[in-house]
């Protein structure tokens, strides 16, 4: 930690640029939002699963009339860990210490060996959803309940549509704010991706963002599947989809999440019109991870710099950031952030 960073005067210029090149982690806090814990199949009823999100332990369970539930990982009576030999009953998660019963909303639903039958202690409570074929997880500091709902996209459980494929980038080390600013970098769809967009029409309302490209129609390379183009679409700072028109119809989805300060993990999901071969569904699957592997490999190593030295062509970025900043807790007194 340099002198500047404990709040004294930036005494040389080797000292600022140190401090504008810090870790991602030093520069940005987890933002607030959805992100996506898991894929749903991999919480099936009666199922205990322990995760690590936003830089903390959790546990995740599906009741037996389905409902998911996350909380604090440790119980509140004497922090086992619920993930590790916990056990579905019904609705509620047993606790494998002591047999302390837990519901989804993080109150006691039961200790087995005492007259006293439940206690008023709570444990944490973390909102989740089951949807598009993730777990999402909602995340604030504060501790303040979703502003928003995901949205529910309809080709997920359309019988027209089926799931091709899906990934996980499990340690990518970078921020939210990175990884979603990407849409918006103009210049680097040539240089990373290999094609070049005329311009951008980037549409901000609220907590989401429409992103429409003015590029040539994409080619898959499969006679008569070729040419399709995209669209996307963000809500918050950890999802988004893409939908693809043309010869090819179908939808990515995409959700990202903090598992530490600094690290983040990517979980994808292809979903095509029946009527699209297996063939274009594959190598539109392949160009795909392609390209995300070239942004990883910029993602994992780059800095993120505060005040990035941009051309005017490059103004969005500006209005990108500020877009972006909605989903960080305003300040606390002593300047850092709640949480
Ligand atoms: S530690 Fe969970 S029931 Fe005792
Ligand atoms: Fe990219």
């Amino acid at each position: 930690m340099t002198a500047a960073g404990q709040g004294g005067p930036l005494s040389t210029s080797f000292e600022r640029r140190q401090l504008e090149i810090a870790p991602v982690e030093a520069k940005l806090p987890i933002p607030i939002g959805w992100s996506a814990v898991l894929f749903s199949d991999e919480l099936l009823p009666r199922q205990v699963v322990p995760i690590h999100a936003f830089g903390v332990d959790l546990v995740a369970y599906r009741s037996a009339s389905g409902e998911v539930a996350v909380l604090d990982a440790y119980c509140p009576h004497m922090g086992a860990h619920l993930g590790h030999g916990g056990v579905v009953s019904g609705e509620l998660l047993v606790c494998p210490f002591h047999g302390w019963r837990w519901n989804r909303e993080g109150r006691c639903g039961g200790i087995p060996y005492s007259k006293q039958g439940r206690s008023d202690v709570r444990t944490g409570a973390w909102p989740a959803r089951d949807r598009n074929g993730f777990i999402y997880v909602w995340h604030d500091p504060s501790g303040a309940p979703p502003s928003w709902e995901v949205e529910a996209i309809p080709e997920i459980g359309d019988p027209r549509y089926r799931i091709t494929a899906r990934k996980l980038w499990s340690d990518i080390h970078s921020h939210p704010q990175e990884l979603n600013e990407n849409g918006v970098d103009i210049a680097h769809f040539t240089t990373i991706h290999g094609f070049t967009t005329r311009g951008i029409d980037w549409r901000p309302d609220r907590h989401t963002y429409t992103l429409a490209y003015d590029i040539d129609p994409l080619e898959t390379g499969v006679e008569g599947e070729s040419r399709y183009w995209i669209e996307s679409f963000t809500e918050g700072p950890s999802c988004t989809r893409t939908r693809f028109h043309g010869a090819i119809e179908g939808v990515t989805i995409h959700s990202w999440l903090v598992t530490d300060p600094g690290h983040v993990a990517v979980r994808s999901l292809y979903a095509f019109a029946r009527a699209v071969s297996d063939e274009a569904a594959r190598r539109v699957f392949e160009n795909s991870q392609a390209g995300w592997s070239r942004d990883v490999e910029i993602w994992h190593h780059k800095r993120y710099r505060s005040r990035p030295q941009l051309v005017p062509e490059e103004a969005i970025v500006h209005d990108f950031r500020r877009w972006f900043s909605q989903f960080y807790a305003p300040p606390t007194r002593n300047g850092s952030h709640a949480g």
